[in-house]
């Protein structure tokens, strides 16, 4: 399989200033703690998401934000779901629209500041958060485990490793980017890709979970929706299977 390093030409680059500071930290993020790339990465905006006390928020108006908040709703209505995992909750600040009283909340972020600063501001006796490494650490117990926009940013045995801790959760619903077919008709499946800022979008790739090394028999599309006619968010229902 290919390897993301081995690709000349990312298909985005957002400014060259930015592109630079992006390709500094992708350079050596694959001998680096995933801690310290993340903090950089919130450091320096390089997702250029709007400022939230120093953290970004991505896309928080977007329509496909805002479709998936009132997904994540109506399904924890529907399962009257009683406990949520996130994982890689960012600022919690997409979370935290669609918790209903009465439901726990665990957002695990890796970025040590980030918890810090969700800690003080909205901890409380439901809503709690920890500093995980998800690919090293064991995960906390839930019903659900949402993880949004995350897997697209780690290699192939990272993310099989997350998916295979992530059997104990009854529902796993995990949400990626996938470049428009329309845009970008000769999609890579599932390259491979080092841990870091980027994800596969930016190399003409995405997930497949479907597809092998990952080959998970039981998923459900839940919703896709079109962003500025160059990607399509997909949210998957999941069930990983035992022998994964
Ligand atoms: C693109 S952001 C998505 C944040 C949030 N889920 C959202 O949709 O707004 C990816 C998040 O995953 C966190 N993250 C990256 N690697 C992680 C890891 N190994 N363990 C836990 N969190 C991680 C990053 O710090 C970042 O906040």
């Amino acid at each position: 399989m290919r390897k993301a390093d081995q690709i000349d030409n990312p298909i985005v680059a957002e400014t060259i200033s930015q592109w630079r500071e992006v390709q500094k930290i992708t350079s050596n993020a694959p001998i680096r703690k995933m801690a310290d790339i993340f903090t950089e990465v919130y450091e320096k905006n390089i997702w250029r998401g709007k400022q939230e006390d120093g953290y970004a928020v991505l896309n928080p108006e977007a329509e496909y934000t805002l479709e998936y908040i009132e997904l994540i709703k109506n399904f924890l209505k529907e399962k009257n779901i009683k406990q949520i995992v996130d994982l890689g909750c960012g600022n919690f600040s997409i979370s935290r629209q669609f918790l209903l009283p009465q439901i726990r909340y665990t957002g695990v972020e890796v970025v040590p500041g980030l918890v810090d600063y969700l800690r003080v501001k909205y901890s409380n006796e439901e809503i709690r958060f920890e500093c995980l490494d998800i690919t090293e650490n064991e995960l906390p117990d839930g019903e659900v485990c949402l993880i949004k926009e995350v897997l697209q940013h780690f290699s192939n045995d990272e993310i099989l490793g997350v998916l295979r801790k992530c059997k104990k959760y009854r529902y796993l619903i995990v949400t990626d980017a996938v470049p428009h077919p329309k845009k970008f008709p000769d999609l890579i499946i599932n390259l491979d890709i080092s841990h870091g800022p980027l994800t596969r979008y930016h190399f003409n790739s995405a997930l497949f979970f479907d597809k092998p090394p990952f080959n998970i028999p039981k998923i459900e599309l839940l919703a896709e929706t079109d962003f500025i006619e160059e990607v399509i968010f997909k949210t998957y229902l999941m069930t990983i299977p035992e022998n994964l």
